[in-house]
């Protein structure tokens, strides 16, 4: 029986994991924040204290790390059984991520991890290369951005949220400095799949991307 997959990619900041988290629960579906996978790695590398130019270093943790999510209202990550989601949420964090990411072995190896969230009744798959290199026959893609600034200003409101420090022109740097790095790498560069719906939802409130997406499916 084949596994219905749903892709939604985009920058930073674009509310991929707000729509994603959203339209898996109305569906019944699995989630995977493939972000988060990048991200846990990220921590990994700091906890072991790991240079981040020492390639084989990363590519040993990515290989060793043990990931388990749970998938409430709020994504709970757990790395080697510890409880890493505080840190994963980090401005920070993401940018090592973007970092660590861009090491084509490391993306090799984390591949299967991602393609293991494949199940049934379906998938809703988010990050940068769902579409385009995890999932390129995913039945439903989705491209989902806005602009530099608003994805700044929505960055900077969920930071402070939940309870964090946040400077505003500095995540509009990180932002767009993140969005080079992530655009401009050779493996699985963030691009839009040629068979994506695009959506700008710069102008346009939570629900109605949800309903937009929704409808993609029905
Ligand atoms: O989506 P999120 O901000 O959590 O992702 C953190 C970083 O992980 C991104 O900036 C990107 O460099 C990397 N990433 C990736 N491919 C994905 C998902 C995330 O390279 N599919």
């Amino acid at each position: 029986m084949t596994v219905p997959v749903l892709t939604i990619d985009g920058p930073s900041g674009a509310g991929k994991g707000s729509v994603s988290r959203a339209v898996a629960k109305k569906l019944g579906w699995h989630y995977l924040d493939s972000g988060s996978i990048y991200r846990s790695l990220a921590v990994a590398a700091l906890k072991h204290h790991v240079d981040l130019e020492n390639e084989a270093a990363i590519i040993d943790i990515a290989q060793a790390m043990v990931l388990e999510f749970d998938c409430g209202d709020e994504l709970l990550v757990r790395l080697d059984g510890e409880d890493i989601t505080a840190h994963t949420a980090l401005e920070g964090t993401g940018n090592i991520a973007s970092i660590v990411a861009a090491l084509p072995e490391v993306r090799r190896v984390l591949l299967q991890k991602q393609k293991d969230f494949k199940r049934l009744p379906g998938l809703v798959a988010d990050g940068r290369d769902m579409g385009t290199v995890v999932f390129p026959d995913a039945e439903y893609k989705v491209f989902l951005t806005a602009s530099a600034a608003e994805r700044a200003k929505r960055r900077y409101k969920q930071l402070i949220e939940k309870g964090n420090d946040a400077n505003l022109a500095r995540i509009t740097n990180e932002i767009e400095e993140r969005d080079r790095r992530d655009m401009e790498r050779k493996t699985a560069p963030l691009a839009m799949a040629s068979d994506a719906l695009y959506i700008d939802s710069s102008d346009m409130a939570l629900n109605a991307v949800i309903e937009e997406v929704l409808n993609l499916i029905r």
